[in-house]
C-alpha cells in the first residue's frame, strides 16, 4: 500500500528520542520530510543526522511549554520545506508517583508542558493546514484506564484524549483530522528511567512484558509505523478517535 507520504511535510515535537523519533523514522522511510524539535540542542542535531539530514529533516530546539514553540515550528516548515501536511505531538511524560503526593507545583509544571503545551500546539497547527491535514497527540492508555503511579499522567491525558476528539469536530468540516495515540510500553528512554527507579530494573522490566497479553515490550519502531499510517492520507477517513499501540495491555475497548 502507498501511505501517499511522499513529499508531505510533518511537525514532530519531543521528537530527538522516543516515540516522536521513532514516528520521525518512519515518515521518512516512505518519502516524507520532518521537522522534529525538543529541548536539548546537541540531541536534536543527532537526530537529525540520523534522520539523514537537512533534505530529510531539519530540527528545533524548543520547549512545548514555550507558548512560541509551535508558531515557530510552523514557521520552519512553511519558510524551509514550503508545505506543512500534519504534526505529531510528543513530550517527555510526567514525573511519577501517585495523585495525592503530588505538590501543586509538580501539578502546576505537568499542565504547563503536557497538558496545555499541547493543545496550544494542537490549535496552532491546525490552523496553518490544510484539507487533507492530520494531527496525532501522543497519550497513554491512562486516557482510558489509570496506570499504577502515575498520577499525573492519569489526571491529565483522559482531558487531553478528549481535547482531541473536541478538536476533530471543530476541524473536520475544514478537511483537517485530529485524533490521539495511546501507547503502551514502549523501551524508549522514559521506560528505562521508570524501570531504572524500581529495586530491580530486569525484574520489573519482565514483570511488565508478563502481564502484556502479546507478552514483550513494545520497539519504538511498532509505535512508530502505526503513528505514520494514520498521520498520512492513507487513514484520510479516521478521525476523532484514540488509538491503542500496547500489545492487547489495555483493560478496555
Ligand atoms: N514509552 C512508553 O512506553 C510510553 C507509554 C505510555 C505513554 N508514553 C508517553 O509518550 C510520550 C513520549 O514518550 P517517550 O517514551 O518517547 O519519551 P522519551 O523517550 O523520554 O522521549 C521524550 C522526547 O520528548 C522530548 N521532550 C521532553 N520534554 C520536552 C519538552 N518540554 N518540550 C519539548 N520536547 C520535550 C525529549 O527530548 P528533550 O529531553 O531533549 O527535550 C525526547 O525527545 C510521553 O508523554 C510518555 O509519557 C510513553
Amino acid at each position: 500500500m502507498d501511505l501517499g507520504l511522499a513529499d508531505r511535510v510533518f511537525l514532530l515535537t519531543g521528537a530527538s528520542r522516543g516515540l516522536g523519533f521513532a514516528t520521525a523514522q518512519a515518515l521518512v522511510a516512505d518519502g516524507a520530510r520532518v521537522v522534529i524539535s525538543s529541548r536539548d540542542a546537541d540531541r536534536v542535531d543527532d537526530a537529525v543526522a540520523e534522520l539523514g539530514g537537512p533534505e530529510h529533516a531539519l530540527g528545533v530546539t524548543a520547549d512545548l511549554a514555550d507558548p512560541s514553540t509551535p508558531r515557530e515550528l510552523v514557521h520552519v516548515a512553511q519558510e524551509r520545506f514550503g508545505r506543512l501536511d500534519g504534526a505529531l505531538i510528543s513530550v517527555g511524560g510526567p514525573a511519577p508517583g501517585t495523585a495525592a503526593s503530588m505538590s501543586d507545583d509538580q501539578w502546576t509544571s505537568a499542565f504547563e508542558t503536557v497538558f496545555l503545551g499541547s493543545v496550544r500546539a494542537a490549535r496552532t497547527f491546525a490552523s496553518a493546514l490544510p484539507e487533507g491535514g492530520a494531527i496525532a497527540m501522543v497519550l497513554s492508555t491512562s486516557a482510558k484506564t489509570p496506570l499504577t503511579g502515575l498520577g499525573l499522567s492519569n489526571g491529565f491525558r483522559p482531558g487531553l484524549a478528549m481535547v482531541a476528539k473536541d478538536m476533530a469536530d471543530e476541524f473536520a468540516p475544514r478537511g483537517v483530522r485530529v485524533l490521539s495515540v495511546l501507547p503502551g510500553r514502549f523501551m524508549t528512554d522514559r521506560n528505562k528511567e521508570l524501570f531504572a527507579a524500581s529495586d530491580d530494573p530486569v525484574e520489573a522490566a519482565e514483570r511488565a512484558a508478563s502481564a502484556i497479553p502479546l507478552r514483550r515490550i513494545g520497539e519504538p519502531s511498532e509505535f512508530g509505523r502505526v503513528a505514520a499510517f494514520l498521520l498520512s492520507p492513507a487513514a484520510s477517513y479516521v478521525t476523532g478517535v484514540a488509538v491503542a499501540v500496547d500489545g492487547g495491555a489495555m483493560r478496555a475497548l
